[in-house]
């Protein structure tokens, strides 16, 4: 795909349901008793994928445009190897939950996936009970389950959602009450993205949550009983913030722009990006507040703002904020260059193993691109930077493809990005989007 320099974006877009929430809805569905119905479920592949290794256990999975009927009830083995295609949320959530079945299967996924460090959550899962081989801690793994699990305490030592939730999932099967704690963060909300345990709570699991605080900051306990049965509760799943990213960071900087996103989910565990622009003059302005299975949504406004560019303390991001922003770090790598005082990026090892290296991938089209940029282990610099058009690599993953073609958006010259098809990961459709509100 081929992007140029646009003077600003206009108009009121509409979103793919949120990725996360819709991997939720559709497995905490198959594994309820009855029928769930999801609304406005996310259209992107990552998604499909789930549905997919669901209908293989077993489920009924009907879907019409963004609506979809879970039939839930019991898994039963698959014949095949359950294809997780690109995605870390479907792998590591079906995880726990077979980890809580008495039979045994295969999941594996694309190159990228293969690739990814899954010794994380088969260390728990193998802690509760479950059987589990894999490739060097890698996928494909072989899960044999077990029923009941053994229920634990554990202690999350990455502050991974996919992980607690991997856990949380497997404690529903557990024989007594699981204990699950988080890593110390600084407040609240800069825990990772808190769905699983909202959803569970929403469809009648035994589970509490506590936040105590110690010398090292805010540390989350959840504790759920396992053997309770899900009683199967209608979803709406609001517009996907990281989707909205893209077009938040743009707008922002682009001179006169102004754009309006209905119905965006605005869970505190994802806002960081909104809340982090804000505090730097970002011009964003939320409305039409509502809260449906228990997650936050609203309009979002967005429109230019001088004193954002202008700025010229630069952005730093590093800590436990990192979570509720983790995968809008390639946008605001590239919102950097359009700052007077740049971004730096700090603590973002994780960035390394996503759908792709992201630190190297961002690095190495900023550079290609002619921007001011620096590499650390960690995390990156970038500095205020006139782009220049270039050839640029999606290296397979959504978001970088959609970074850079917002970061085409900026520069001289035109900007190709190769192997662009994957932003159908999480968003078909964006270079639609982005081109309906090109002014
Ligand atoms: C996700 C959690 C995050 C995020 C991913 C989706 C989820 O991953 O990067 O895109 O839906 O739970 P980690 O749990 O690896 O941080």
């Amino acid at each position: 795909m081929r992007v140029s320099r646009v003077k600003s974006l206009a108009g009121e877009i509409e979103l793919p349901g949120d990725k996360s929430i819709s991997h939720r809805a559709a497995i905490i569905g198959a594994i309820s008793d009855g029928e769930t119905v999801i609304k406005n479920y996310s259209t992107g592949r990552d998604c499909d994928a789930t549905l997919n290794c669901l209908r293989q256990l077993g489920i009924n999975a009907l879907r019409n445009g963004k609506l979809l009927n879970i039939s839930g009830g019991r898994l039963t083995k698959p014949e095949g190897p359950l294809d997780c295609g690109n995605s870390g949320t479907t792998i590591r959530l079906l995880s726990g939950v077979l980890a809580g079945h008495d039979f045994s299967c295969r999941l594996t996924g694309d190159e990228s996936l293969l690739n990814r460090p899954m010794n994380r959550i088969i260390k728990p899962l193998i802690a509760m009970g479950a059987r589990i081989k894999s490739r060097d801690g890698r996928a494909p793994l072989e899960i044999s389950g077990r029923s009941p699990l053994k229920s634990v305490s554990y202690e999350l030592t990455v502050a991974s959602a996919q992980l607690k939730s991997a856990i949380l999932l497997a404690s529903l099967y557990g024989d007594a009450t699981t204990r699950v704690t988080g890593p110390p963060s600084r407040s609240r909300v800069s825990i990772s993205r808190n769905h699983t345990e909202l959803m569970l709570g929403f469809f009648g699991a035994d589970i509490v949550e506590h936040f105590h605080e110690t010398d090292d900051g805010f540390v989350q306990e959840l504790a759920i009983s396992g053997m309770k049965e899900l009683k199967p509760q209608p979803v709406y799943v609001p517009g996907d913030i990281s989707s909205a990213s893209f077009f938040i960071a743009a707008a922002s900087v682009l001179e006169g722009s102004d754009i309006v996103i209905r119905d965006l989910g605005l869970n505190p565990t994802r806002t960081g990006i909104i809340d982090l622009m804000k505090n730097c003059g970002a011009n964003i302005e939320i409305g039409d507040r509502r809260r449906l299975n228990r997650e936050e949504s609203g309009s979002v406004r967005i429109r230019s703002s001088a004193d954002l560019r202008h700025q010229s303390g630069g952005l730093t991001i590093s800590g436990d904020i990192l979570s509720s922003l983790i995968d809008e770090i390639p946008i605001l790598a590239v919102l950097g260059t359009q700052l007077a005082g740049g971004i730096t990026i700090r603590d973002a090892e994780e960035l390394r193993v996503k759908e792709s290296d992201r630190i190297s991938a961002i690095v190495n089209n900023l550079r290609k691109m002619k921007a001011d940029v620096t590499e650390y282990d960690d995390g990156l610099r970038v500095g205020r930077s006139d782009l220049s058009g270039a050839k640029v690599d999606s290296y397979g993953d959504h978001r970088i493809a959609m970074a850079f073609a917002i970061a085409g958006l900026f520069a001289d010259g035109h900007t190709e990005i190769v192997d662009s098809e994957c932003v159908d990961v999480s968003f078909p459709g964006f270079f639609q989007v982005l081109e309906s509100v090109v002014k």
